[in-house]
């Protein structure tokens, strides 16, 4: 199996006292010589990320209700956070004053406020039109602007102090992506007991790409704040710590790089999903029965094609239309087919996104107008987001998943695809660009550039004889089943408590 850890080794500084598994251990030994000012919090394990792990709804009389927002980040922490009273600090999701401390779904959660103009600034600007684009190879100009720096400053400030409040001495601390780079090191700054783990879901640049950034310097210091560093492949780590001896002029010794008396780890992690409890929707009776549904009300076609993606133009949906519109004009596919694209709405007042969803409806439209019957069209376009139940359906109603990202940091959906097909047919054709190339060995890999490739490949998928779909799915459901998101949870947990560093492609559990 491939090693996906930058230079697993030794630990590189003594075992701490906290025996961060699946639990974290009592921090009270790390207490007695806890650099904090004082005023720790009660919490021993501290999830920061973007976004709460629930959704605000309002009831009749308008009373604030939270609904657990299903992920796969929250199925995996949600053990340790119990075992450990952990808290989650994130963002609601919308502009307005912070809920404070609440409880939903038994777990203790701190709530940020991001005024109207954060909104703007922070979040629809400096991570979502800077940062965003950025880290994605530049598919979208990036855009920098000085307000919008100074508002993530101000933001990562709100949530590093709210971790910082929340931590209990020798607490464990694990930050979570590009919207929140600088905490690491604003948490660091006022305590110095913590252990501090970062992990980055999406890609980390070339240094070319990452030079352009003004605060380049700032971003690598606040990220090496924490101890360890997470990233969904190798070289994304190969690329943090280049742009560590880059940007900040630091030397780097494997996957190590050293900050005055402190030594950084950054490696692979590859993140996943939560495979069993995926695949045991999948195996409901209603799911099948709506998945027989779904079939019939297309037409009981002889292929279905899928794509599942928040309309991101990193996602390549595009290219995909394109490869579609070819391959119907040419009658490779044959004439019973359709192509079922669920495309999820995603930061609507970016304007990027606003212009890919005119590019992508008009190419449905386009496709559509040209080759649909009366009753039946070719391109089913939804732009909704749908519950696991309706999506574990639409994943066994599909043929061939089709992942066509020009860059993405992993791709759950294709993992998804794959947890759903419990009788091992079906096939993925998936783009190199995604972290999760990396790992499902089993697909049609393509180059989204590479319009005729992706169709040859499509076409391939499309007329996979049920032997060659077995045996590439079981490979693959094997990856999926045995690298699950609670093994990367407890890898990445294992690894800041300075356990053995192992090999993150080995095939056993952790
Ligand atoms: O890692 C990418 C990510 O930030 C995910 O955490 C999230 O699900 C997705 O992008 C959408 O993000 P948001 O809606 O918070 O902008």
């Amino acid at each position: 199996m491939k090693k996906t850890a930058d230079a697993p080794g030794e630990p590189s500084r003594p075992p701490p006292e906290l025996g961060v598994g699946v639990g974290v251990g009592p921090g009270v030994a790390l207490a007695a010589r806890a650099g904090h000012n004082g005023t720790a919090g009660r919490h021993r394990f501290v999830v920061v990320a973007s976004r709460l792990p629930v959704d605000r709804t309002e009831s009749p009389d308008g009373e604030a209700q939270w609904r657990p927002s299903p992920g796969g980040l929250v199925s995996a922490l949600e053990p340790v956070m119990r075992e450990s009273g952990g808290v989650w600090i994130g963002w609601s999701g919308d502009a307005g004053p912070a809920p404070g401390p609440f409880t939903a779904n038994d777990l203790d959660l701190v709530g940020i406020g991001l005024s109207a103009d954060q909104v703007r600034d922070y979040y629809e600007g400096f991570c979502n039109a800077t940062l965003w684009p950025l880290y994605h190879d530049v598919i979208a100009p990036p855009e920098f602007h000085r307000r919008w720096w100074d508002a993530y400053v101000t933001v990562n400030r709100s949530f590093a102090q709210a971790a910082v409040d929340q931590a209990a001495p020798g607490a464990t601390i694990w930050v979570h992506d590009y919207q929140l780079q600088l905490v690491p090191q604003m948490v660091r700054e006022q305590r110095g007991d913590v252990r501090i783990g970062f992990f980055n879901h999406i890609p980390f640049p070339g240094y070319e790409i990452f030079a352009q950034l003004p605060w380049r310097r700032q971003v690598v210091n606040g990220l090496l704040g924490a101890d360890l560093l997470g990233f969904q492949r190798r070289s994304d780590a190969t690329n943090f710590l280049r742009a560590c001896r880059r940007a900040a002029g630091l030397v780097t010794r494997g996957a190590t790089v050293r900050v005055g008396d402190r030594e950084i780890r950054a490696a692979a992690f590859p993140i996943s999903i939560d495979a069993e409890g995926l695949e045991q929707i999948a195996r409901r009776e209603s799911v099948r029965k709506r998945s027989a549904e779904i079939r019939l009300a297309l037409g009981e076609p002889d292929t279905v094609l899928l794509g599942v993606d928040r309309l991101d133009y990193t996602k390549g949906i595009p290219v995909r239309l394109r490869a579609y519109g070819e391959l119907l004009r040419e009658g490779r596919l044959g004439p019973r087919v359709v192509l079922v694209q669920v495309a999820s709405p995603s930061r609507e007042r970016v304007g990027a996104y606003r212009v890919l969803r005119d590019v992508v409806e008009r190419e449905v439209s386009r496709i559509n107008g040209e080759y649909a019957e009366v009753g039946s069209a070719p391109v089913n376009y939804l732009h909704q987001s749908f519950p696991r139940e309706e999506m574990a359906a639409l994943y066994l109603a599909a043929d061939v998943m089709l992942v066509t990202s020009l860059r993405d940091g992993m791709n759950l959906v294709a993992k998804e695809y794959v947890a759903c097909r419990y009788d091992e047919s079906g096939a993925v054709v998936l783009s190199e660009f995604t972290g999760a190339a990396d790992e499902l060995s089993g697909a049609f890999l393509i180059n989204p550039h590479d319009i005729d490739g992706v169709k040859d490949a499509i076409v391939r998928a499309a007329a996979i004889s049920p032997a060659d779909a077995r045996r590439r799915m079981r490979l693959m459901r094997r990856r999926v089943r045995e690298h699950d998101v609670a093994y990367w949870a407890r890898s990445f947990l294992g690894t800041l408590a300075g356990e053995p560093v192992r090999s993150y492609g080995g095939s056993g559990r952790a």
